[in-house]
């Protein structure tokens, strides 16, 4: 926005800045441990999912730094498939067509991997973010690829025309340190003058004048003083897939039993607000050990060689995004298929995640989960991370209390379509065939097949298994996304309508994850930095600072 002179543009950020130890790839665990970076929200407890953690509850982090939470992540740049962007221009959702959105993936990203570069229909080289696949890789990333291969997929570029198949990791990495929304775009462009930037500022809730139903502002806290700012322009809430329906809500747009339950003054009443709560989730439990040392260790990390080659280099070990090397996408449902949409990803990570030491404590395991996990503590071994891509399942935020410190309820709903449960099972089974191919075997791959803590009445490897397994280490992947769905005005669950505009009052925009109408079948942080270079030129369209021919 501030590439316009005549604009002036106000980022209002709750967090601090980002720093150098944020941007390692390897440590990116650790990161969710602070306090002060990481929100730290936790779903509603259940008894139909997250069992094996602590008071049924799954960690929800969340960045709250300059960069969200692109500074947390783990780096992993995926764009998805033609078809879900497809899907949402079906459902009324006009420019939002692979056609349309596809020029932004391009314009978005500098690729710095040269056999990718060449492929200018669908890479692009000029962009402020950088994509990149790190130059030190474990043996067991080839193996995965080549058991790929043995399975009958191809090995592909997943971000470009077609998706299924096995693939290296590509990561929003520079020079093997993180490139975040942060220093992608706001670093180059600190000086301009009419950017304004203020960090450690919580906004407490959008300014709405009733009489015109207009946003006129914003209220936020800085240092224990309560601060108004009005916009002449408009109001663009990028707070997330949690936090801007929260703040929808405490402004008095949402549900209007809920709203006036908790005493607040409603504005517009918008049942669907927080509604539509989506995330990809995977199976936790599949950690095969191997006999030789070669795989990522946490006690390894701090060694003098992987930081020497970080220090001095930017290289080796440590710029792997936590230990993730590369990916699948498959489709359980026509194998043989090799184009149109997975169902299911397969995550490769070259450690043992059972065995890890950070892991159990970021995923709030309980002491049954963890005692099982910590009996491999520092073998070496690989995992496989099956995610669910297109959950049917829907979950909700709302609601605690008029006030945005009280962090909302969190109702994820996994699992509670039944497909959803055969899909995931199956996606265990396929990863579980990557584990028998010869390639892996030749390691001496040995695949952990402890009895799940909780799972003891099934029989193992049975359908009630997996679907008590599943239900026990349900693995958020960070997801969040949906809440305040796009949609054509007249669809009564559309919150924005197609241009990003808040329907029912005028003068605000929402420009993150919880405008996606469907979950993307893939790691959605390339996704949304194509919705906010959307939502860029849709602004300057309407005010005239770009031809619609232009965009
Ligand atoms: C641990 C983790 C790992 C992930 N790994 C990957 C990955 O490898 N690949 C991938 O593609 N995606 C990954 N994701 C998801 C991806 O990072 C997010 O989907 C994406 O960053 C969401 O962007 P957003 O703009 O919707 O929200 P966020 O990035 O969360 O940004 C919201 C911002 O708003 C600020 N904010 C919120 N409320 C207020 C308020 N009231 N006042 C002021 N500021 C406020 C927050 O501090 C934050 O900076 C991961 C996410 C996490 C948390
Ligand atoms: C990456 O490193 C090279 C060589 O040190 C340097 O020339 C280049 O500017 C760096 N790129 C970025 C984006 O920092
Ligand atoms: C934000 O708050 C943190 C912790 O209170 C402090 O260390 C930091 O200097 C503050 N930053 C700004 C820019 O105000
Ligand atoms: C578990 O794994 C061990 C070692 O690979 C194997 O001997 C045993 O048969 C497996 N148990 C089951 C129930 O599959």
């Amino acid at each position: 926005m501030s590439e316009i002179p005549q604009a002036k543009v106000l980022l209002i950020e709750a967090g601090g800045h980002e720093n150098l130890f944020m941007d390692i790839p390897l440590i990116v665990n650790l990161l969710q441990l602070s306090d002060e970076l990481n929100w730290k929200f936790q779903t509603k407890p259940s008894d139909k999912y997250c069992l094996g953690m602590i008071d049924n509850s799954c960690s929800w982090p969340r960045g709250k730094v300059l960069g969200g939470s692109s500074v947390l992540n783990y780096m992993i740049a995926t764009r998805g498939g033609a078809e879900d962007y497809d899907r949402w221009a079906k459902m009324g959702n006009d420019g939002w067509a692979y056609k349309d959105v596809l020029k932004y993936f391009k314009k978005l990203e500098t690729i710095n991997m040269p056999e990718m570069e060449a492929d200018v229909a669908y890479r692009g080289t000029k962009g402020p973010l950088h994509v990149s696949s790190s130059t030190y890789r474990t043996p067991l990333a080839e193996a995965f690829l080549r058991a790929g291969q043995e399975l009958g997929y191809p090995i592909v570029d997943y971000n470009g025309k077609n998706m299924i198949g096995f693939s290296y990791l590509q990561s929003t990495t520079v020079n093997g340190t993180r490139a975040s929304s942060n220093s992608a775009y706001l670093h180059p462009i600190r000086q301009r003058k009419n950017l304004r930037v203020t960090l450690n500022s919580t906004v407490r809730k959008v300014l709405i004048d009733r009489r015109t139903n207009r946003v006129i502002g914003v209220e936020f806290a800085k240092d224990r003083r309560i601060i108004s700012v009005f916009a002449s322009k408009e109001v663009i809430l990028c707070a997330g897939a949690i936090m801007s329906p929260q703040l929808l809500m405490l402004s008095g747009i949402g549900p209007s039993d809920h709203l006036t339950d908790l005493g607040i003054d409603f504005v517009h009443d918008a049942p669907s607000v927080g509604e539509n709560l989506m995330d990809h989730i995977a199976y936790g439990g599949l950690t095969w050990l191997v006999k030789e040392p070669i795989s990522l260790r946490l006690i390894d990390i701090f060694s003098s060689a992987y930081t020497s080659d970080f220090l001095t280099r930017r290289s080796g070990p440590l710029t792997i995004p936590g230990g993730c090397e590369a990916l699948a996408f498959i489709d359980t449902k026509r194998p043989e298929e090799h184009s149109g949409l997975p169902d299911i990803e397969f995550l490769f990570v070259s450690s043992a995640i059972i065995g890890d030491l950070i892991q159990p404590i970021i995923m709030n395991f309980n002491n049954k989960e963890r005692d099982t996990s910590y009996k491999y503590l520092g073998k070496h071994g690989w995992s496989i991370l099956p995610l669910l891509l297109k959950p049917k399942s829907r979950g909700r935020i709302r609601l605690l209390a008029n006030d945005i410190s009280v962090k909302p309820e969190i109702t994820p709903n996994y699992f509670d379509d039944p497909e959803d449960v055969r899909t995931m099972i199956a996606g265990i089974k396929n990863a579980m065939s990557v584990g028998r191919t010869k390639v892996m075997q030749a390691f001496g791959s040995e695949l952990l097949n402890d009895t799940i803590s909780g799972c003891e009445k099934y029989k193992y490897d049975s359908y009630a298994y997996w679907e008590c397994a599943i239900r026990t280490l349900t693995i958020t992947i960070y997801h969040y996304s949906g809440t305040c769905k796009m949609g054509p005005r007249g669809d009564a669950t559309a919150v924005v309508d197609p241009e990003l505009k808040v329907i029912g009052v005028r003068g605000l925009r929402i420009a993150d994850a919880s405008i996606m109408p469907e979950i993307i079948s893939a790691h959605i942080n390339l996704p949304v930095f194509m919705i906010a270079e959307k939502a860029a030129d849709i602004i300057k369209e309407e005010w005239g600072y770009l031809k619609k021919s232009q965009s």
